[in-house]
């Protein structure tokens, strides 16, 4: 029997609801599969963490996380430390301490759940994320603080380094999906500087990858395509700014914030991938045990898979659609179930 080592950081808000619901749903599958077994271990790094010992991670943290197989997140962000902090002192340093560059999200409207559109059925993305520079590469700087001559900058990094190892991530999963078609997310009308070496990489890129079927569409057009033609998206590669927004708006397209997953991933598996939902803390529902765990089931299906369980990962998937089918839904999908009703049925569907 494989056993596989979780890291499970809930964090702020109604994160840690939403991985209790996570690893209680991991474990009760693990239980039905009989073929491996989780050993959850417990971070209490957050933001009340930080406020009472001024810390996240504690001084070799990272370190005590490289043991483990992945690392189980729900959110981090309160509303008594600056987001720039909080996100800058636990989340990042994750992502980018391990090196976790490709952002993976994907967007589907869930059976018995309605979308905004009308066409939500056409709905089947990818997006795929860069997540280790661009525009989230942290250099820049303020200097003059409170005078009239104050400056600040946020430099956007791309190296070629970068740009084309999510570029062909891209090509890789894109290949691998039955309509092997992937969107260049750009710019670089405006940005003539990193953006267009962003596009040149992907047309260098593309040449190793013949079977697959790309075109290119600027950032902005990307939104309306999305609302308007969304069956003409497959994958989508975007920069981590460019994307994070449009993984916004696929999530709130896909119905709810609550239902949407991420996996921050190192292909190469030198270190820990995280897997997180992609919403935030929710300070408007937390505590109140309403918050939505399918985003976070989604998410621990995608752990599942990044494991080598892919038979566990889709029975997981399949179990939370005959859910979602059958109207059991928390108030973001319009209906009165606890988080706690939620994760009983995907139990029992299980
Ligand atoms: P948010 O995702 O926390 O909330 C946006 C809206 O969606 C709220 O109305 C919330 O109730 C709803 N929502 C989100 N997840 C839900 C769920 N599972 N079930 C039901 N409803 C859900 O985004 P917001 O308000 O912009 O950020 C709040 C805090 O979270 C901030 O401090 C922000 O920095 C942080 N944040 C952290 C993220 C992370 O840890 N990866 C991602 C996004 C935001
Ligand atoms: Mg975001």
């Amino acid at each position: 029997m494989k056993n596989y080592n979780i890291a499970a950081i809930g964090g702020d808000g109604i994160g840690p609801e939403v991985i209790e619901a996570g690893v209680e749903v991991l474990d009760a599958l693990a239980k039905a599969d009989g073929g491996f077994a989780f050993r959850f271990e417990s971070f209490p790094w957050s933001s009340q963490l930080y406020l009472d010992q001024g810390h996240y991670i504690p001084p070799g943290g990272l370190e005590q996380l490289k043991a483990f197989d992945a690392i189980f997140f729900g959110a981090v962000g309160s509303q008594k430390v600056p987001d720039h902090v909080s996100l800058w002192g636990l989340r990042l340093p994750i992502c980018q301490g391990f090196d976790q560059y490709a952002n993976v999200r994907p967007t589907r409207v869930l059976p018995g759940v309605k979308g905004p559109l009308a066409n939500g059925k056409d709905i089947d993305w990818v997006v795929i994320r860069e997540n280790s520079e661009g525009e989230y590469s942290g250099v820049g700087g303020r200097v003059h603080r409170g005078l009239p001559i104050e400056a600040a900058s946020d430099v956007a990094i791309f190296t070629r380094t970068g740009v084309e190892r999510i570029h062909r991530f891209a090509f890789e999963l894109a290949m691998k999906r039955p309509r092997k078609h992937l969107t260049l997310v750009t710019k670089s009308n405006a940005q003539r500087h990193g953006m267009v070496m962003w596009d040149e990489i992907f047309f260098e890129v593309a040449k190793d990858y013949p079977a697959v079927k790309w075109d290119r569409e600027l950032v902005d057009a990307m939104t309306t395509r999305m609302v308007l033609k969304p069956a003409t998206i497959d994958v989508m590669v975007a920069t981590n700014l460019h994307a994070d927004i449009l993984s916004d708006l696929a999530a709130a397209l896909s119905g709810s914030l609550g239902i949407a997953p991420t996996a921050n991933l190192n292909p190469e598996r030198r270190f820990p991938s995280m897997f997180e939902p992609i919403h935030g803390s929710a300070f408007d529902i937390t505590g109140k045990g309403v918050a939505n765990p399918v985003a976070t089931f989604w998410t621990a299906s995608m752990m599942l898979e990044h494991l080598g369980e892919a038979k566990a990962a889709a029975r997981l998937m399949k179990a939370v659609e005959r859910v979602t089918a059958s109207g059991v839904h928390t108030p973001d999908l319009g209906g009165t179930a606890k988080t706690k009703d939620v994760t009983r049925a995907v139990i029992a569907a299980l």
